[in-house]
């Protein structure tokens, strides 16, 4: 009887102590050796070394039930903590995370500073992987999903703005979690860079309203990849179900931006979906008024309408071939199935024929694209109107259906153009074959809503798995 009764207390104890274990108060700092470890026990913060030395140079989060150690976050990732001292992890009475070292030296903070006054803040690591300080009231004043290292995981969401302190930044390299050239993250308010330093490497096209909402569903797999409007503000998104296994998008440290998805069976990561691909994929890798053409079995550069390779010039990119008119009677051609060019004007509040009518009227004005973002909610102004003044880079013709129609301007006389077709042309890497894989996983970055309507029976009732904050979810049969 008494055994049964200590066996209890103990059990009782036990599960006091582990319910304890997913946050931080002031009276509780953690040091080298303690980690956190989120309620359902999927995520664990503490002390590491990438090397597995016994250095413990770093603060992260990573998953706590996955044999290979992966880590999703790091708070001091380019400030270390010097081998000989082990750190220690504060919540302050001013409710900030301070990192330091034996000697007292701050490595790594939170600038909240909310002065005492007698509230009681935690710092909870939440089954989401995200690490957030907060109030007695419920209120968060940080969280470390604003303020990720190079991995986004499900429920974090990226700002389309130019937000540098939301881009997910790579590690140096697999031992080395310090900030690397390679970043991925919003540029202006409807787009997404894969950035070396300074040069972008990899665009994904603008906003449209209809290639931004992506479903996949495949060996157990379920997620939903969208772009929501909060306040008039972009910001992209992916859900996993409850029992999907885990998935994360990290910009990797070969510059890569990759979806991994675990699997249990085979104990790793596999590779869902990255980019760029091939070499055509790389930011404007045909040139000027060059494109990738994706329709065909290997990625090709080819030529916009009424354009021809200037390879003779030994440089990259297409060239008129017939020079404009301006004014008189130049029109222009509709090219289907466009990822659109990038360094566009948006030009705000427009009808389709305004739009038209701002490229038409200024001869420096080369192309325009226009779409409505009814279907992404947004409640001002649902127009998008981009127009392109001189040259169109990194243009792409999509087979997946997902682009839009691009109007590009063209002496009128070469408006029904009998042309030998668009030239192709070879660009300076080699091409690669390898993009049997993009095919198969599509444009996940980019599907679209309308594609998923043949797919599920027009939205029958019977495949609907489940209403979001963004839609109904439907199962692709
Ligand atoms: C780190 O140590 C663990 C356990 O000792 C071992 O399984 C793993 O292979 C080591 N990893 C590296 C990168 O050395
Ligand atoms: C927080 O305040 C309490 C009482 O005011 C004090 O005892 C404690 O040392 C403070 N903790 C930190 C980490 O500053
Ligand atoms: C919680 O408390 C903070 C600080 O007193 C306050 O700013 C915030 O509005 C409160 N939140 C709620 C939901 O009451
Ligand atoms: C950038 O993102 C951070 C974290 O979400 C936010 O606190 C900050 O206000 C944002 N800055 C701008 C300029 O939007
Ligand atoms: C990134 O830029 C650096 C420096 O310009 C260059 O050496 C490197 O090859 C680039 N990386 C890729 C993947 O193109
Ligand atoms: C998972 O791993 C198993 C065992 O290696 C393999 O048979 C299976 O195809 C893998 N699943 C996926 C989705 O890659
Ligand atoms: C949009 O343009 C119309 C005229 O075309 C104008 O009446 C309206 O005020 C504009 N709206 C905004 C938000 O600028
Ligand atoms: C055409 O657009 C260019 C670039 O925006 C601008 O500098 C120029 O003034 C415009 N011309 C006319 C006639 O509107
Ligand atoms: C966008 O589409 C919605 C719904 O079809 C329509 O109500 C709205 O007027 C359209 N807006 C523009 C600017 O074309």
């Amino acid at each position: 009887m008494g055994v049964t009764l200590l066996r209890i207390f103990l059990f009782m104890l036990l599960i006091s102590i582990s319910n304890s274990y997913d946050r931080l108060t002031p009276a509780e700092p953690l040091t080298t050796g303690d980690k956190l470890i989120s309620h359902g026990g999927i995520f664990a913060l503490g002390f590491f070394s990438p090397t597995n030395s016994s250095a413990n140079s770093y603060v992260g989060i990573w998953y706590h039930k996955i044999p290979v150690r992966t880590y999703v976050w790091v708070a001091n990732r380019d400030n270390p903590i010097a081998s000989s001292s082990p750190g220690k992890l504060v919540l302050t009475n001013g409710s900030d995370l301070v990192l330091s070292d034996s000697e007292g030296q701050t490595l790594w903070t939170t600038t909240n500073s909310i002065s005492p006054g007698g509230i009681k803040t935690t710092a909870i690591l939440l089954d989401s992987g995200n690490l957030v300080i907060r109030l007695a009231n419920g209120t968060d004043i940080w969280q470390s999903f604003h303020h990720p290292t190079d991995t986004m995981l499900p429920d974090m969401s990226l700002p389309l703005s130019k937000n540098t302190s939301m881009h997910l930044v790579a590690w140096r390299g697999t031992d080395d979690p310090s900030s690397s050239d390679y970043s991925f993250g919003g540029d202006s308010s409807l787009q997404i860079f894969v950035w070396n330093g300074t040069r972008p490497y990899w665009r994904r096209a603008a906003l449209n309203g209809v290639a931004d909402y992506a479903m996949y569903q495949r060996n157990g797999l379920s997620m939903t990849q969208t772009i929501v409007n909060r306040g008039g503000e972009f910001y992209l998104m992916y859900t996993i179900s409850d029992s999907s296994p885990s998935v994360r998008m990290t910009m990797h440290y070969t510059g890569m931006m990759q979806i991994l998805v675990w699997n249990s069976s085979s104990s790793s990561w596999y590779c869902f979906f990255e980019r760029p691909g091939s070499s055509c994929h790389r930011y404007a890798s045909c040139g000027p008024f060059g494109y990738c053409d994706t329709t065909q079995e290997v990625a090709t550069c080819k030529c916009l309408d009424g354009f021809e390779s200037n390879s003779l010039k030994f440089t990259v990119g297409c060239q008129r071939k017939k020079e404009l008119r301006c004014g008189t009677g130049d029109s222009f051609a509709t090219l289907l199935n466009m990822k659109t060019p990038d360094k566009f004007l948006f030009i705000r509040n427009r009808s389709f024929d305004q739009c038209r009518a701002e490229c038409s009227r200024n001869c420096s004005c080369t192309a325009y694209a226009y779409a409505n973002l009814s279907s992404l909610g947004t409640t001002v102004d649902q127009s998008r109107c981009l127009v392109w003044m001189g040259e169109l880079v990194d243009t792409e013709k999509r087979g997946d259906g997902f682009g839009e129609n691009l109007y590009i301007r063209i002496p009128s006389s070469s408006g029904k153009h009998q042309t030998n077709g668009p030239m192709d042309f070879a660009i300076p890497e080699q091409l690669s074959n390898s993009d049997e894989q993009y095919n198969q996983n599509s444009e996940f970055l980019q599907i679209s809503f309308e594609d998923i309507i043949p797919a599920t029976n027009g939205f029958s009732d019977s495949n609907v798995l489940g209403k979001g904050g963004f839609g109904i979810v439907y199962k692709v049969t």
